[in-house]
């Protein structure tokens, strides 16, 4: 599943456009079977929504083109200390689940209709969706940071910990900001993320991605 996993890494971009067909009956139960392990996991409301109408604002579909979205992860929960992180965490997990099994997703924290997609998921705190669907392309590599504008290993720099920073350089970000610094010396490793709006998803995001390239089993957070 991890090795898997890390290939999804590579293969995810965000695509907007979609061809516009349903998930199939085992697509949407083994994304459900997903969710619910994570609600479980977590104490999260994270549901998948199939809607007639597409969630994606007025700038979502004039200004970046989104097209053909009706399946969408909601990404909620009660609010509470720590809760966009966790939901950034699970959301990332659901992407590259997702697109371990054929599909494409778009992380949408701003171009959605909120008022619409609160009527499926209410009295929860929403922090994005995710339209997840047939992508029309595989879209492309986002624009990277280099290493070490991210990242410092006090010592001799583990095998691991670089592969961890290469896999967080891989995530999705809020506008590709990518504005994050992992430092690491022996066998703990330190993640923070510039302050902003979208700041604890993204960090949920990166630590996902970080544990997933360096093994769990390596390094303790600090
Ligand atoms: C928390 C979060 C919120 C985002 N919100 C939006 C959004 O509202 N609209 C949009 O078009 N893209 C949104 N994105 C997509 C990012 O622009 C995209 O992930 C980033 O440019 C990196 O590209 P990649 O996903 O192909 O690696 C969001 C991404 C994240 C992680």
């Amino acid at each position: 599943m991890t090795e898997q996993m890390k290939r999804a890494m590579n293969a995810r971009h965000t695509v907007r456009q979609f061809d516009g067909t349903s998930l199939s009956e085992s697509e949407k139960s083994i994304l459900r079977s997903r969710v619910d392990e994570l609600n479980k996991e977590y104490d999260l409301s994270i549901a998948l929504i199939e809607s007639e109408k597409t969630p994606v604002n007025f700038m979502g579909k004039t200004l970046l083109g989104g097209k053909g979205v009706y399946s969408y992860f909601v990404l909620a929960a009660d609010d509470r200390d720590g809760i966009d992180e966790m939901l950034g965490y699970a959301g990332s997990d659901l992407c590259l689940y997702a697109q371990m099994n054929g599909l494409n997703t778009w992380w949408m924290a701003g171009t959605f209709n909120r008022k619409y997609v609160e009527g499926f998921v209410s009295g929860k705190k929403i922090v994005s969706i995710i339209a997840v669907g047939h992508g029309k392309t595989q879209g492309a590599p986002h624009k990277s940071k280099e290493k070490d504008q991210v990242s410092k290993f006090e010592g001799e720099e583990p095998e691991w910990f670089k592969n961890g920073v290469e896999a967080a350089l891989l995530a999705p970000t809020a506008l590709n900001k990518q504005a994050f610094n992992i430092t690491g010396k022996g066998n703990k490793v330190s993640l923070t993320y510039k302050s902003g709006p979208m700041s604890g998803i993204d960090k949920g995001i990166v630590k996902h991605h970080f544990e997933l390239g360096a093994g769990k089993e390596n390094f303790e957070w600090v």
